[in-house]
């Protein structure tokens, strides 16, 4: 089916799906706007407007993959919190840890008696040998680069056009007409990022090649595979000229996965056999908790304790944040990483990735539609374009938000709630074979609609 005609479709279908929507929320409707809430703009966090529903449904319940919204709908959730709850809602070990937590202290500013365990686990678990905490994975990537800068004694970064790294100033450009710019939208801003920042298309070896060419770059910061712009995988060997091309030009590579975690035991890095120099983690890492963790190779350790020394050792370096490294993150971190985020975990959450990803297959071809369907791991990404894309501008010339917004409301409607800003099913163990096949009926329904065919389920 045409473009045109689809977004047609999914313009009559948003304007019906948001009346349902309506009408099943009073509550959340009341508990809606700046003067009831006191918030601006009417909610604690600006994206909370950003789904494509009439207002935000209020969430009273989360627990496992289910939410129960103030209005008593129970939805099932494959969004989980853009990945900050992808081993479900409130895992046991971590409330547990957290009910311990409460009477042990939350925080110090001292190591408690979890750390060690929790530093051996991330050795163990992720393959870099030093690692250090933050509290989200925005602090974790500020982190990481300001450690690239002082080892390499350069000023420069290298990104992907399209990138998502978190509320991390050198990284939120885009690439425009061949130059590198500050991303439109963003608040306060008062320096060119290009000045410091070079953003080029993902999978371009030469591109690469070319911009590291001047060694003037302390890292490249990238996802293995980029989840921000819908999914793009990476094509066969890229990654192996990534870190060929970064060896030989003094740069070092930063491995952000915060969403690829989604990958397997020990993310894409271990999965795939990447060997990046450093490599940041947040969201999912504590259970739901904030806390991130970023990982260094002896080389950076050893080259940063001796710049430390230079300077003195001790004092206001950029790095760290009062309540990072706190005794409760180390008590969620530890319960997540030993009892939570196990191989028994991500062997539930890839079978009914399986599941899923067989379905909307099917649906997508009984519904005629020339979509694919991208996936690393428990995420699965549906992109509107016959074949996977490989960079940021044939992900945008692929997106339609029109198209996106209908999806998300007639499958909110039937009860599954999916990530916003792109179509991303996050699978965690909590899902059901049940839940996972409703999920696939929804999406059968709701692209037969789109396309005004009858789907098989
Ligand atoms: C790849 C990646 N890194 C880092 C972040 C930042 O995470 P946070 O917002 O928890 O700091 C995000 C957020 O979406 C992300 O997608």
């Amino acid at each position: 089916m045409e473009r045109a005609n689809l977004e047609a479709r999914a313009r009559a279908l948003i304007e019906a799906e948001a009346e349902v929507f309506r009408a099943r929320r009073p509550r959340s409707a009341a508990a809606h706007g700046e003067a009831t809430s006191g918030f601006f703009d009417g909610v604690p966090q600006h994206w909370m407007l950003d789904w494509p529903t009439p207002f935000p449904l209020v969430v009273d319940e989360a627990s496992g993959a289910e939410l129960v919204d103030l209005d008593g709908n129970r939805i099932v959730d494959v969004c989980l919190g853009d990945t900050g709850a992808m081993f479900g809602h409130g895992p046991a070990p971590v409330l547990e840890a957290l009910k311990n937590a409460g009477t042990r202290g939350l925080t110090t500013m001292l190591p408690s008696s979890d750390a060690a365990a929790v530093g051996r686990l991330l050795v163990e678990r992720f393959g870099l040998p030093r690692w250090q905490l933050g509290a989200t994975a925005s602090d974790a990537n500020r982190f990481a680069i300001r450690v690239a800068r002082a080892v390499t004694g350069r000023a420069k970064l290298l990104v992907f056009d399209g990138c998502y790294h978190g509320a991390v100033d050198d990284t939120l450009v885009d690439l425009v007409d061949g130059r590198t710019v500050s991303r439109r939208n963003l608040l306060g801003q008062v320096r060119d990022l290009g000045e410091l920042t070079v953003s080029i298309p993902f999978n371009d070896e030469a591109a690469l090649e070319k911009a590291l060419a001047g060694h003037d770059i302390a890292c490249v910061l990238a996802e293995p595979v980029m989840t921000n712009c819908g999914m793009i995988p990476p094509a066969p060997g890229f990654h192996a000229a990534l870190r060929r091309l970064t060896h030989a030009a003094g740069t070092l590579l930063l491995i952000d996965e915060t969403h690829t975690i989604s990958t397997g035991l020990g993310g894409y890095t271990k999965v795939h056999g990447l060997e990046p120099d450093l490599m940041v983690m947040g969201k999912p890492i504590g259970g739901g908790v904030p806390v991130s963790v970023w990982g260094m190779t002896q080389a950076i350790s050893d080259r940063l304790h001796v710049i430390r020394r230079e300077q003195s050792g001790h004092g206001h370096s950029g790095i760290g944040t009062t309540l990072s490294g706190s005794a409760l993150q180390l008590a969620c971190l530890r319960a997540c990483l030993e009892q939570v985020m196990t191989e028994e975990a991500y062997r539930i959450m890839q079978a009914r990735a399986d599941r899923i990803e067989a379905g909307f297959k099917a649906a997508i071809a009984a519904a005629g539609l020339d979509w694919t369907v991208a996936r690393v791991g428990a995420r699965l990404e549906v992109v509107f374009s016959p074949v996977p894309v490989r960079n940021a501008a044939e992900a945008r010339a692929a997106a339609s938000d029109t198209i996106e917004a209908a999806l998300h409301l007639s499958m909110l409607n039937l009860g599954y709630l999916l990530t916003p800003f792109h179509n991303m099913v996050l699978v965690s163990p909590a899902l059901s074979e049940r839940q996972a096949d409703g999920l696939v009926a929804a999406f059968a329904t709701v692209t037969g609609r789109l396309a005004e065919r009858r789907a098989a389920a």
